[in-house]
C-alpha cells in the first residue's frame, strides 16, 4: 500500500497530497492488458444530485479511468444532469437497478471494476416516512447486492476499493450544543436514516468478516445545482419563483449544517484515493443554519435576483405541520478529514447560495422538466393535504 503510481492526475488538492493508498497493478480488461493506471470505476446513483457532480468530476479529471454509472433513473435520477459528459470516451451509462442481485453479479463480472463509489439511494426523509419499503430495498438490499458482487470478483483485494457514501443522519439528533464525530454512536430516527445506518453496518461487517476493502463517509446537508426540488433549498427557490407558499415545518427552528455539493465531490475524490482501508470520515460545512433563518436569507437573495421589492418573498413563508420525528439539529466535526487529507470547504455559504440561485434561475427548463408529471402528485400529497 501507499506506492505512488507517479501520475499527476492523482493529485487532488492545492495542499501537498497525503500518501496514496490505492495502489495500481496490471489488470485484465475485456481481454486486453490495461496500462498500469487504467482503472474501471463504478459510480452508482450517478444520475442523481450528488452522483452527477461526482461523475462529472471523475470523468473530466481522470481521463485514464473508465467511469461506469449504474442508475435506475427513479424520479430523482435524470440524465440531463450529465449532458456535458455523456459523450466522453471514458464514460458509460448503464440503466440498472441495484436491488437486482443477480444482475449486479453479471455486470460486475462483465466490467471487472477496480473501485466502487456507491451513492445510489432513496434519499428523501419525507418519502421514507410515507413509504419506508423503497428505502429498505434500495438502501439496504441494494448495498448488500453490491457488496456481494464486489466480493465475488475481487479474489485479490489488493488495489481494490469499495467506497460507501453515507449521511450524518445515522448519528441521530443533537441538542443545542455538540457535534457528530466519527465515533459518535449510531442513533437513526427516521426510516431513511435507519436504512442508511443499516447499510453502513453491513459495509463494515463485510470488511470485518471478508476483508472487503471499504471506506465510508458521512456527510451533512448538500446544496447546489441539480438538486431535486423536494429538498428544502431548491423547493424554496422554485416556490418563490412561482409565487407559491414556502412550507416551513414546525417553527422552523431545526438546524442543518450546509455544504456546497462540489465541496462534497472534492472530499469524495480525496477519500477514494487517499483514505486508509476501513476508515470513516465525517464531512461537513461547519455552517449551521436554523431553517427559518436560511429561508429568510434565500428570500432576500431571490428578491434581489428577481428585482422584486425587498420583503416580497418573505410574505410567502407559511408554517405547516411538522415532519414526524423531526431531528432537531445536525452538526459535523470534520477535523479528521481536514487534518488527515487536507480537505476544507471552498465556499462561504452566501457565495454558494448565490451561485445556486443563479443556476436554478438560468435553468428553468431543467426545473420545468423535473416538476412536471409525478412531482405534482407528490406535492399534493406532501403539502396540499398537510
Ligand atoms: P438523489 O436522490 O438525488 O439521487 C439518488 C440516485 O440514485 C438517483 O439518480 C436515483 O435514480 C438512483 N437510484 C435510486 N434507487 C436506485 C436503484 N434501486 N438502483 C439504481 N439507482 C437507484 O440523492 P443524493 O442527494 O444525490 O444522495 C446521494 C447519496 O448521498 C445517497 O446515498 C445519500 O444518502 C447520500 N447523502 C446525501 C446528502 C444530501 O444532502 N443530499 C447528504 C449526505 C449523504
Ligand atoms: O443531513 C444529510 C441529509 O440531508 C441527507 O442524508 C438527505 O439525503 C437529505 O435529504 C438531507 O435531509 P434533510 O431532511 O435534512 O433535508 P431536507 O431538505 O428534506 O430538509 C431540510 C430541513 O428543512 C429539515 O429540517 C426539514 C425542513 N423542511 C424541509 C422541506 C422539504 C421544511 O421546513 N420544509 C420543507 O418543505
Amino acid at each position: 500500500m501507499g506506492k505512488s503510481p507517479g501520475n499527476k492526475n492523482w493529485i487532488t488538492t492545492d495542499c501537498p497530497p497525503p500518501p496514496l493508498r490505492w495502489e495500481t497493478g496490471p489488470i485484465e480488461y475485456h481481454g486486453q492488458a490495461k496500462t498500469k493506471n487504467m482503472k474501471t470505476i463504478l459510480i452508482t446513483g450517478g444520475a442523481g444530485f450528488i452522483g452527477s457532480h461526482v461523475v462529472r468530476r471523475f470523468v473530466k479529471k481522470y481521463p485514464e479511468y473508465k467511469i461506469v454509472n449504474f442508475d435506475n433513473l427513479t424520479y430523482a435520477g435524470n440524465l440531463a444532469n450529465l449532458q456535458d459528459v455523456e459523450t466522453e470516451p471514458n464514460y458509460e451509462f448503464v440503466k440498472a437497478d441495484i436491488t437486482a442481485g443477480e444482475l449486479m453479479k453479471t455486470l460486475f463480472r462483465k466490467y471487472r471494476f477496480d473501485g466502487v463509489i456507491h451513492l445510489a439511494a432513496e434519499s428523501h426523509v419525507d418519502r421514507s416516512i410515507a413509504n419506508p419499503m423503497d428505502f429498505i430495498f434500495t438502501n439496504i438490499i441494494g448495498t448488500v447486492n453490491l457488496l456481494n458482487a464486489a466480493k465475488l470478483i475481487w479474489d485479490e483485494m489488493e488495489g481494490k476499493r469499495f467506497y460507501h457514501i453515507s449521511t450524518d443522519e445515522v448519528y441521530g439528533s443533537l441538542g443545542d450544543t455538540g457535534f457528530f464525530f466519527e465515533d459518535t454512536a449510531y442513533d437513526p430516527r427516521s426510516p431513511y436514516s435507519a436504512s442508511k445506518a443499516s447499510s453502513d453496518h453491513l459495509v463494515r461487517a463485510y470488511h470485518h468478516t471478508y476483508r472487503l476493502p471499504v471506506v465510508i463517509s458521512n456527510c451533512s446537508n448538500n446544496y447546489g445545482p441539480f438538486q431535486f426540488p423536494e429538498k428544502l433549498i431548491p423547493l424554496t427557490i422554485h416556490n418563490i419563483r412561482n409565487n407559491k407558499l414556502i412550507p416551513v415545518y414546525g417553527k422552523g427552528e431545526n438546524i442543518r449544517d450546509w455544504l456546497y455539493v462540489e465541496d462534497h465531490a472534492a472530499a469524495i475524490d480525496l477519500i477514494f484515493h487517499h483514505a486508509k482501508i476501513g476508515e470513516t470520515y465525517n464531512i461537513g460545512g461547519h455552517n449551521e443554519w436554523k431553517n427559518i433563518d436560511l429561508i429568510r436569507l434565500l428570500c432576500k437573495v431571490m428578491d434581489k435576483k428577481l428585482k422584486r421589492p425587498e420583503g416580497t418573498s418573505e410574505n410567502l413563508i407559511t408554517f405547516v405541520k411538522d415532519r414526524a420525528g423531526h431531528d432537531l439539529r445536525y452538526a459535523i466535526n470534520s477535523e479528521k478529514i481536514q487534518n488527515d487529507l487536507g480537505w476544507k470547504p471552498s465556499l462561504q455559504f452566501e457565495e454558494g447560495l448565490e451561485k445556486t440561485v443563479s443556476w436554478y434561475l438560468a435553468n428553468e427548463e431543467w426545473m420545468k422538466n423535473v416538476t412536471s408529471g409525478d412531482y405534482q402528485k407528490y406535492y399534493d400529497i406532501q403539502y396540499n393535504k398537510r
